[in-house]
């Protein structure tokens, strides 16, 4: 089955052919980097123009790296939920009007899903159930899969996700958005303990980094107004490393307590170097599998959307030209449900 996979819930136009799911035929990502970079931050209105610009140009280079036609195309997926509204809403008309015009079914796919769906691309023997802790701009979750449209939330950040506060500490520290690779490249070398900072602890599998945030941005700031040197590794180090403590043992205890021997992460975040050395580590000590997808696939792109698109056909979730994008939904509820 010939699955094309469209993405736009952010700053990213991404589309992609998968054939029954988990192979990919092409992968297109054009990132809007450089348009939101001078503003520091994506600016919603320019990413929905953006998208609208290319995203019919995309297609056709998707369909044409993946070397079929239109005609060819049994499916459409599109993410629909959770993101910014107006660069959804450009996603999700394009897909309608495709699905109308090739009269083929059209899919609704949770970005979540969609991000735990990389894994099943870069590991094909992966199956669920397992544990995913799902690590982007937007969403910090570790996340129950018990089977492929059967997401359940063990734990969630109370307040900003773990790549928002990257991004917003990287900004103030000068670094180009998105700040999370830049600011991952700076604390290499630099002294863990350089800083002390808070690691917030909140009940269950339940996580809070607006704490860590502000102790940090305070630090810069008091540097800054007195006009002090600041060691920069020493506190992008110290951060990440406040970052992995919040992470990485509470994904192992629900690792623990779920009982699978299988943990899967997913998203921008899980390309942090310091955070995916700390799983391997932990996982090795314990004896459980670790699924930890290539950079390409961790970022946002139309792979994971074409390949998750194909499991979501398999359980019945179809939508008809009633499909409206949804910029908040819980993974929970992914499966879509026609008004
Ligand atoms: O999954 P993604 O591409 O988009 C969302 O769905 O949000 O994630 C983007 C996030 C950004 O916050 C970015 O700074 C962060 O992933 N990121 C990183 C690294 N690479 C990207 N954060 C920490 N370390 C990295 N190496």
């Amino acid at each position: 089955m010939l699955i094309l996979g469209i993405e736009s819930s952010c700053d990213e136009t991404a589309i992609a052919v998968s054939r029954d799911g988990r192979e990919i035929l092409s992968n297109c990502v054009l990132s809007q980097i450089d348009m939101h970079t001078i503003y520091g931050g994506v600016v919603p209105e320019i990413a929905s123009r953006k998208h609208i610009e290319v995203i019919a140009a995309l297609a056709e280079q998707a369909l044409s790296e993946a070397n079929i036609t239109r005609k060819d195309l049994d499916a459409i997926a599109v993410t629909y939920a959770p993101g910014l509204i107006g660069a959804l809403l450009v996603g999700v008309n394009f897909a309608k009007a495709a699905a109308l015009a090739l009269n083929i079914p059209l899919i609704p796919v949770h970005h979540i899903r969609g991000h735990i769906a990389a894994n099943y691309i870069a590991f094909p023997e992966l199956e669920p159930p397992f544990v995913c802790l799902s690590i982007s701009g937007g969403n910090t979750l570790i996340l129950d899969v018990r089977d492929y449209t059967d997401t359940r939330v063990m734990g969630s950040t109370r307040d900003d996700a773990a790549g928002e506060c990257f991004d917003k500490i990287a900004r103030v520290l000068g670094m180009p958005y998105p700040g999370g690779k830049a600011l991952d490249d700076r604390s290499m070398g630099g002294n863990p303990n350089a800083h002390p900072l808070p690691r917030t602890k909140v009940s269950g599998y339940d996580m809070s980094f607006s704490g860590l945030k502000t102790a940090t941005l305070n630090i810069i700031h008091n540097a800054q107004q007195r006009e002090e040197p600041l060691d920069v590794p020493g506190l992008c180090a110290s951060f990440v490393s406040a970052v992995r403590d919040m992470l990485v043992p509470r994904t192992m205890e629900a690792l623990n307590a779920a009982g699978y021997g299988k943990l899967a992460v997913a998203g921008g975040v899980a390309a942090n170097s310091h955070i995916r050395n700390s799983f391997e580590q932990e996982c090795a000590k314990c004896g459980a599998a670790l699924y930890l997808p290539p950079l390409s696939l961790c970022g946002d792109n139309g792979a994971m959307i074409a390949c998750q698109g194909y499991y979501e056909y398999l359980a019945g979730n179809i939508a008809g030209q009633e499909l409206n994008a949804v910029a908040s939904l819980s993974p929970e509820k992914g499966s879509y449900e026609p008004k």
